[in-house]
């Protein structure tokens, strides 16, 4: 057996594909700052940040978002070790920002199914806020279980398993600077 890290064997052994390089993260990310600003110019949007996966996305979009903002995080269960969801969204941690009348962005990292986006918008509509949009970096476009409206979305990207950028596999992987494609 190999003693290489996976992240070696990504990265120099060529076993995964880029799908999206880091420039391309960059590019988009920065686009996305801008409409954002854009769109919620005069209003101090509380940014919610989806953990793990979306915590790079989160760190990288928010310095491309030139207005006053606050930010806070809310933990979802992740697959385990899994490559498919399990259908059920479970909260590790609750977010501690009072968001009644508030507006409201959620930053997710991918949308597979879109049950995780659906739960959270069930969960912070009960506390009634000014408005509540979502990002997500990345989306499964022919997976969609439920249909939901994502506000702004970096890429549709095809139904593979990625790793990368904060993605993980089995909790590992997330420090790729870029996203790849697990075959
Ligand atoms: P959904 O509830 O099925 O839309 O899944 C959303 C969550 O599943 C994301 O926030 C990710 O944490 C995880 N996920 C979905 N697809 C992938 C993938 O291709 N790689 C890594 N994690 C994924």
């Amino acid at each position: 057996m190999s003693n290489r890290s996976e992240f070696e064997r990504v990265v120099f052994d060529n076993k995964f594909r880029v799908l999206l390089t880091r420039e391309q993260i960059e590019a988009r990310t920065r686009e996305l700052g801008k409409q954002i600003s854009t769109d919620y110019r005069g209003k101090q949007p509380i940014v919610i940040g989806v953990l793990n996966g979306g915590f790079l996305f989160m760190a990288d979009l928010i310095r491309h978002i030139e207005i006053d903002l606050e930010i806070d995080f809310i933990k979802l269960s992740s697959y385990g070790d899994q490559k498919v969801s399990s259908g059920r969204v479970e909260v590790l941690k609750e977010i501690n920002a009072e968001i009644s009348n508030r507006h409201v962005l959620v930053v997710e990292d991918i949308v597979d199914t879109g049950l995780s986006v659906k739960a959270l918008e069930k969960k912070f509509s009960v506390s009634k806020p000014a408005s509540l949009r979502f990002v997500a970096l990345l989306r499964k476009t022919e997976k969609a279980k439920v249909h939901f409206d994502i506000d702004y979305v970096g890429f549709e990207i095809p139904d593979h398993f990625v790793v990368g950028y904060g993605l993980d596999y089995k909790q590992i992987l997330r420090n790729l600077p870029a996203v790849y494609v697990m075959e």
